[in-house]
């Protein structure tokens, strides 16, 4: 059996599937972000990996690997400073695993290998100008446009959470700026926007009983969903600076729909329903109604995985001539 590992490194946990060369995850497990040593991180990948393998009851064979990052470059190969995950400086990620592996590895932005498994196998397929927008601990952003995943003169494209919502000032983001975007729109940025609304107000809610590290998304949206004015205010705002946002980045590739994934999107209409009305509110007229904003067709943890192994498939099919 010919699988492609496909890696998708995020802040908390490295989830990792073993995909079969039709886009079908065999089997997937996770391991923790956590070790500082990035030796250490790499063997204990593999042998998971290697395990995983091993469980499933055909002989496996792997045929290379494919990884999505934050910071993710994919000139290079490399994560670079990347404010979430435990390794300082530039991680030449793609020469260890393939020290490791001894098969060809790719590796790319995690929000880009998004957009490459919503393009092969989710709402994207048949699309040549698309968008994905995933809204977890960050806002992250892959485009794609003319049938091809935009990866930039440096490797860098795509980096949508620090384009600044306000300038000169604003919130604190891990990245050393203030005001970037992904500060208001992220599943961080809605608790963020819950403790500001609860200090500015002074308002009721039931929100107020947990610490900012206890509270997440569902819990906010479990809230709006009773009544909670808080909760159903930090909604629609963080609507209205997603929606606006997307407005003006329609102008870069004039994309024909944008995907939104991960933790937030799963709030549905409490994230939808504001966003698509200040996204029509903003858009330049020669774009209104034109242009679908959807949640994302893939199993959310998923999508980065095939993603992550799509990078591996498409040269493949290419070489075969099937895409
Ligand atoms: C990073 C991006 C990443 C996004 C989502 C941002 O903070 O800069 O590279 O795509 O988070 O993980
Ligand atoms: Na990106
Ligand atoms: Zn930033």
């Amino acid at each position: 059996l010919e699988l492609i590992v496909g890696i998708d490194i995020g802040g908390t946990s490295t989830k990792f599937g073993l995909v079969d060369t039709a886009g079908k995850v065999r089997i997937h497990s996770s391991i923790a972000t956590d070790n500082p040593d990035i030796n250490v991180y790499i063997k204990d990948l593999a042998k998971a990996i290697r395990n995983a393998a091993d469980s499933l009851d055909e002989p496996v064979e792997f045929i290379g690997v494919g990884v999505g990052a934050p910071n993710g470059n994919y000139k290079k190969g490399t994560i670079e400073d990347a404010p979430n995950l435990p390794w300082s400086g530039t991680v030449p990620l793609s020469d260890l695993l393939n020290k490791e592996f001894g098969l060809p590895v790719q590796l790319t932005n995690d929000a880009n290998a998004a957009a490459m498994g919503e393009m092969m196998f989710g709402g994207a397929r048949g699309m040549d100008d698309f968008i994905v927008i995933t809204l977890g601990t960050g806002l992250g952003s892959g485009f794609v446009a003319n049938g091809q995943l935009i990866q930039g003169h440096d490797g860098h494209a795509g980096e949508l959470g620090h384009i600044a919502y306000k300038i000169g000032g604003g919130r604190y983001c891990k990245c050393g700026k203030k005001g970037c975007l992904e500060t208001y729109v992220s599943a961080t940025g809605l608790k963020r926007t819950v403790y500001k609304l609860l200090a500015d107000h002074h308002m009721d809610s039931e929100l107020k009983r947990y610490s900012f590290d206890d509270l997440n998304t569902k819990m906010v949206a479990d809230a709006a969903k009773n009544g909670d004015v808080v909760a159903q205010e930090a909604f629609e705002y963080t609507g209205k600076v997603l929606g606006a946002k997307l407005a003006d980045a329609v102008g870069h590739t004039s994309p024909e729909a944008i995907f939104i994934m991960g933790g937030l999107a799963k709030a549905g209409d409490l994230i939808f329903k504001p966003t698509i009305k200040h996204f029509e509110k903003n858009l330049l007229h020669i774009y209104q109604g034109k242009i679908k904003v959807l949640p994302s067709e893939l199993n959310s943890t998923h999508t980065p995985i095939i993603g992550a192994a799509s990078l591996i498939l498409k040269d493949i099919m290419t070489k075969k001539g099937l895409v």
